[in-house]
């Protein structure tokens, strides 16, 4: 069965082809650069993007999956969480591909598809019930999967999800946007506990917005004493990226130990983070952590196409052309 993906919730605009779980194709387009000078996603920007590039992105899926659109048995799409305008341009791009080839629309929450990337290309056992992370730039969320389509929120963030701190802090710095990947890249585990940084945690809930904050004061404090060097940045940085990262990777744990549930799969784009993956590795012993590919961690259609097929085949799942789109 061939299942077509479509994701345009943020920044990227993503169609997949998936023949039952095996990625035929997977092209992802992202407005990223232009959104860059003003240190986050402009919704209007990633709107106009998606408009302009979702046929040209789906008509090269088609064709390094080397199948005609005639070939589509389901459309799967994005449909929540999301920004509004993103999500409209894909959800009706699908419900007018669904109407024209008369394939059957299954509408896909963003973050459950998130918690799906690791058993793409069959690489995991889809086994239940699952703890499932999902940490990206605008959620961090754990989850007890009783199955794809009984999903319970066991904690999330009480304000900033932990990519969007991650942005932030490097913003502040000048590092640039996003900055995920730059923080990651200038870590060094040997200044993991130079400075002394906390993380709120209410239950499985976690707060990050202490630890911008004191992260902005920090920098303040150091300039004043003319001390803000790159070393120190470094320094502070990594200090930062440890207490972040080891607050999640001891929120799963506490869950894993408390539910007895020792499948944890995660996705969301912070799980690129070398060091996390490192963590998550070393765990092994304590839990089975199923890590969504690299190449699936940030926002794409394969995810989408992947839980798509699933909740169709095995639940029966599917949506008619009233489906919605909706930010949360
Ligand atoms: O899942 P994603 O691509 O988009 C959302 O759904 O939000 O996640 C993007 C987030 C950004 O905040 C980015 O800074 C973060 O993932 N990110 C990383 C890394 N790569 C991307 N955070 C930490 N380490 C990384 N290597
Ligand atoms: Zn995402």
């Amino acid at each position: 069965m061939v299942t077509l993906g479509i994701e345009t919730s943020c920044d990227e605009t993503s169609c997949a082809v998936l023949d039952g779980y095996s990625v035929l194709s997977n092209v992802t387009v992202s407005s990223l650069k232009e959104h860059r000078k003003y240190g986050g996603v402009v919704p209007e920007i990633a709107t106009r993007s998606h408009l302009r590039n979702i046929d040209k992105v789906l008509g090269e899926a088609c064709e390094r999956a080397s199948l005609s659109l005639g070939r589509i048995d389901l459309i799967a799409v994005t449909v929540r969480p999301g920004l509004i305008g993103s999500l409209l341009i894909g959800v009706n791009f699908a419900k007018s591909l669904s109407f024209a080839l008369g394939r059957p629309l299954i509408g896909i929450n963003h973050l459950h598809a998130h918690a799906f990337a690791p058993f793409l290309n069959g690489k995991e056992k889809l086994d239940f019930p699952l703890l499932g992370l999902v940490i990206s730039g605008g959620h961090t969320e754990i989850y007890r999967i009783e199955d794809f389509n009984k999903i319970k929120i066991l904690g999330r963030t009480r304000d900033d999800a932990c990519g969007e701190v991650f942005d932030k802090v490097a913003k502040y710095y000048g590092l640039g946007y996003p900055g995920g990947p730059v923080i990651d890249r200038l870590f060094n585990e040997r200044y993991k506990r130079e400075f002394k940084f906390k993380c709120g945690k209410i239950g499985y809930d976690l707060s990050f917005s202490g630890i911008k904050t004191a992260l902005i004061y920090k920098k303040k404090e150091m300039e004043e004493r003319s001390e803000l060097t790159a070393g120190i940045k470094k320094r502070l940085l990594s200090s930062f990226q440890y207490t972040a990262l080891e607050k999640v990777i001891q929120t799963v744990l506490e869950a894993v130990d408390r539910t007895g549930i020792k499948r944890v799969a995660c996705g969301g784009g912070v799980v690129a983070n070398k060091y996390l993956r490192k963590r998550f590795g070393e765990k092994r012993e304590k839990a089975d952590f199923l890590l969504s590919p690299l190449e699936y961690t940030g926002d794409n259609a394969a995810m989408v196409a992947g839980l798509g097929f699933y909740l169709y085949n095995k639940k029966g799942l599917h949506d008619n052309l009233d489906l919605k789109a909706g930010t949360e």
